[in-house]
């Protein structure tokens, strides 16, 4: 089993286990993870920042305060990241001060930040874990995120002493972790799922076309999202500067009327269908074979553009229309209204509508935030977030229109 595709943000908190975490880093990226490490200033004292970028491939984060670190991938964006955040080994002290709400450094800021699933891997003396306060921030914390706890295993103790708190061995948290995202898996495990993504190119003539801004990061980012969850993926991609997505079949077109094609061939009787590309609405007529020249005394040069067709609205009507058809609604005023309409008019089953006319987001950004609607008049706002990982949240919405299973 492996964990392909998952960022892990591994946060190593200041005890004797936090030597395990090395090869704890190592079997996760073995795995296929992305892993993020993350140490309290406790947790040097034990084990190098070093030893970690030397396992992941990824510095380690130790400061808050950190200038430089900042600009990269900053405490927020860290936080966003992040698929998973994983706790190991987890002190007491971090279990208190997480109870709280304590935001008293860079790791416990980010779990403060972060919307992710947290597993944690406690480990101290056994005294220590048995004790009261620990046991009610447990309790609490139980509450406060729903956390995976793995461990702590009983046994010997570095500490000369014998029973539970220890952490789990690197091996066991692995598998518990592999045996998580088997389970969640199953609602998108064998269905089939075909994403446009990108713009569309209308030619002029060979050398010129008309287009748009569009970068097809979100489109992708719901292919890989869909094929990491265990679904068959078929990716219509206009031209765009982006790596094919694990997994994930891809057809390359260019005009809408080749994506169009591409759509009605790998569409019907698909489980989801997701309209995420950017498509020309006009195209030239008479695109030229040859390059158009300039005229000398010519100052006009009128292009007449026909209507492309929309291809997402053809999909929605075809007889073997996919379960759930998913449409992108771009506005720059009144999202809402035209969302509504867009959904209704298209024959979708939900539309995610967000706001160009923001230059922080949507179209050229990282990150995108949206709305979206559903045929049973459902609405989900979903926060400003990277679209890597905006597209899980989408696909948990999504998942809800297959009520059947
Ligand atoms: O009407 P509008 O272009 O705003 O609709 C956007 C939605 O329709 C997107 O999901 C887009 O992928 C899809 N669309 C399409 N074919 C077109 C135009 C838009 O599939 N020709």
């Amino acid at each position: 089993m492996s964990l392909q595709g998952q960022r892990i943000l591994l946060g190593i908190s200041g005890g004797i286990a936090a030597y395990k975490s090395a090869e704890l880093a190592r079997l996760l990226s073995k795995a296929g993870a992305e892993v993020q490490v993350v140490m309290t200033p406790g947790a040097q004292a034990f084990i190098t920042p070093l030893t970690f970028q030397a396992l992941t491939g990824r510095p380690a984060r130790t400061e808050l305060l950190d200038e430089d670190a900042e600009q990269g991938m900053g405490h927020i964006e860290l936080a966003r990241w992040a698929t998973l955040v994983l706790l190991a080994p987890a002190t007491a002290s971090l279990l208190a001060r997480m109870r709280a709400g304590m935001a008293d450094d860079l790791l416990t800021t980010v779990l403060l930040a972060s919307q992710a699933p947290v597993a944690i891997a406690p480990a101290m003396n056994q005294a220590m874990w048995a004790h009261a306060a620990t046991q009610a921030n447990v309790q609490g914390l139980t509450e406060l995120y729903d956390p995976q706890w793995i461990g702590p295993d009983s046994g010997d103790q570095a500490c000369g002493d014998f029973g539970a708190g220890r952490m789990s061995e690197p091996a066991a948290i692995v598998q518990a972790l592999q045996e998580r995202f088997a389970e969640k898996k199953s609602a998108w495990a064998g269905r089939r799922v075909v994403v446009t993504a990108g713009p569309t190119r209308e030619a002029i003539d060979p050398v010129r076309y008309l287009s748009n801004h569009s970068s097809g990061r979100m489109g992708f980012a719901l292919a890989e999202a869909a094929a990491r969850q265990g679904a068959q993926v078929v990716l219509i991609s206009g031209p765009v500067q982006l790596a094919t997505p694990p997994g994930v079949e891809r057809i390359d077109v260019e005009s809408a009327q080749d994506m169009w094609q591409a759509a009605q061939t790998a569409a019907p009787k698909a489980d989801l269908f997701i309209g995420a590309a950017a498509v020309a609405d006009y195209r030239v007529e008479n695109p030229s074979d040859q390059k158009q020249k300039k005229q000398q005394g010519k100052n006009e040069w009128q292009l007449t553009l026909v209507q492309n067709p929309d291809i997402i609205d053809g999909v929605s009507r075809l007889k073997d229309r996919p379960k759930q058809v998913v449409g992108f609604a771009a506005e720059t005023q009144d999202v809402e209204r035209y969302a509504w309409d867009k959904l209704a008019r298209k024959n979708l089953d939900w539309i995610v509508a967000n706001d160009v006319s923001r230059t922080d987001i949507g179209f050229n950004s990282d990150d995108n935030e949206v709305t979206v609607f559903g045929r049973q008049n459902e609405r989900y706002d979903i926060g400003r977030q990277p679209k890597s990982v905006l597209a899980d949240a989408l696909l948990d919405v999504f998942a809800r229109g297959f009520p059947e299973d």
